[in-house]
């Protein structure tokens, strides 16, 4: 990797907390930290343009290196010209490796000293074997701006051991994939695992520093199945004395507001989740007023747009709640789409204001009227 096509520069640390608000350069532009990313596994963010996104303030995309390999494979979106071509998208991406994915069916997948094994379930079944050399040629055969170290992802509760040799496995996984990346224009970040405990996730990180020179690291084994206060345990000490400073620190999976707003206190740079893209699709909107789900009846009359607080697009053209229920209850696709822009405009926007508020030396009371309003009530 040409290492000075990825330098992030922190602009401003908060003298309250330990928020940072940085800018990343990639090649395809920078990317404002802390910042949200819409998840768009298959290259795409289900029923919005990139010119939608665009409009929405979206400045960097997640995709997923074990579904495009999948479908429709990686040579062909490199016979295509890469993923940014092939989708329409000019800005910064992301590829996650699918080390995620990949465990999340756990009966389907079978460790070897080489790889992995494993059921393409989501798509024909067969069996599919990845070395982590593998994983890396398919990323940077798609071509993401940063791309992410396979990895194994444990879920929760686990026994000790089992994520003791999850970190052990993924630090091995880590070296090999640091030696078989070699793109220039594109960034490979490691990842640090080791489940709640923090002298794991410490083992992890060091592990990961002997290996090389990240320009940038994942955080992921989190949002699997634990309460917000058992992360926070682990992941507040990790980011805020143990990460390098200089280096983004990427919350991966992680998307509800609320922990956005207490991960960033922490020192947290980047997120990603389907939550907003996923939850519209049922009806749900995140708001200022919390969370509400268009399918209830008492919005049949609701004059109102989603959120009288929000300026994104659906509710600056008016569209009312009574319109999104009748939307939502005949299952029209519009209803997916609008509330998709407004969930992911809401993100980015939270994430907007918490930048401002680092800027600003203020972010102790942005957490603090933040946990303070309605919109932190459920999450
Ligand atoms: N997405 C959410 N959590 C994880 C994780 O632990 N590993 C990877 N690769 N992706 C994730
Ligand atoms: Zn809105």
């Amino acid at each position: 990797m040409d290492q000075s096509l990825f330098t992030y520069d922190i602009v401003a640390e908060d003298p309250g907390t330990h928020a940072r608000a940085g800018v990343l350069h990639t090649p395809h532009g920078d990317v404002p930290t802390p910042i949200f990313m819409p998840v768009g596994t298959k290259a795409t963010v289900k029923g919005l343009m990139p010119s939608t996104l665009r409009e929405l303030g979206t400045k960097i995309l997640l995709a997923n290196t074990y579904h495009l390999s999948m479908r429709p494979g990686a040579d062909l979106v490199a016979e295509m010209g890469g993923i940014h071509d092939f989708m329409r998208w000019d800005g910064p991406i992301l590829t996650d490796s699918g080390g995620f994915q990949v465990f999340s069916h756990e009966e389907f997948c079978k460790l070897s000293d080489d790889g992995v094994r494993f059921r393409a379930v989501d798509y024909d079944g067969k069996w599919v074997s990845w070395t982590p050399e593998d994983n890396m040629d398919i990323a940077q055969k798609l071509g993401a701006d940063i791309v992410m170290q396979l990895d194994q992802c444990v879920g929760y509760p686990a026994p000790r051991r089992k994520v003791e040799r999850s970190v052990e496995l993924s630090s091995r996984w880590a070296e090999r994939c640091y030696a078989a990346h070699t793109r220039p224009d594109q960034a490979l970040f490691g990842i640090v695992q080791g489940g709640m405990h923090l002298d794991l996730r410490l083992r992890s990180l060091s592990h990961l520093e002997q290996v090389g020179d990240f320009p940038g690291y994942g955080i992921g084994g989190y949002s699997v199945g634990e309460d917000h206060e058992t992360m926070f345990e682990s992941l507040e000490p990790l980011v805020s004395e143990h990460m390098p400073r200089s280096k983004p620190r990427y919350l991966m999976g992680v998307g509800n507001p609320t922990t956005l707003v207490r991960a960033v206190a922490c020192g947290v740079d980047m997120f990603d989740c389907v939550l907003p893209t996923r939850t519209a699709r049922t009806g749900s909107a995140f708001t200022s007023e919390g969370r509400l789900n268009f399918r209830h009846a008492r919005f049949i009359h609701d004059r109102r747009p989603i959120d009288e607080a929000c300026d994104c697009p659906v509710c600056r053209q008016g569209f009312s709640r009574a319109y999104l229920h009748h939307l939502v209850r005949q299952k029209e696709m519009l209803a997916g789409i609008l509330i998709s822009q407004h969930n992911i405009h809401f993100l980015l926007d939270l994430m907007r204001r918490a930048r401002e508020a680092v800027l600003a030396g203020t972010y102790a009371a942005f957490l603090a009227d933040w946990m303070a309003s309605p919109a932190a009530r459920d999450w």
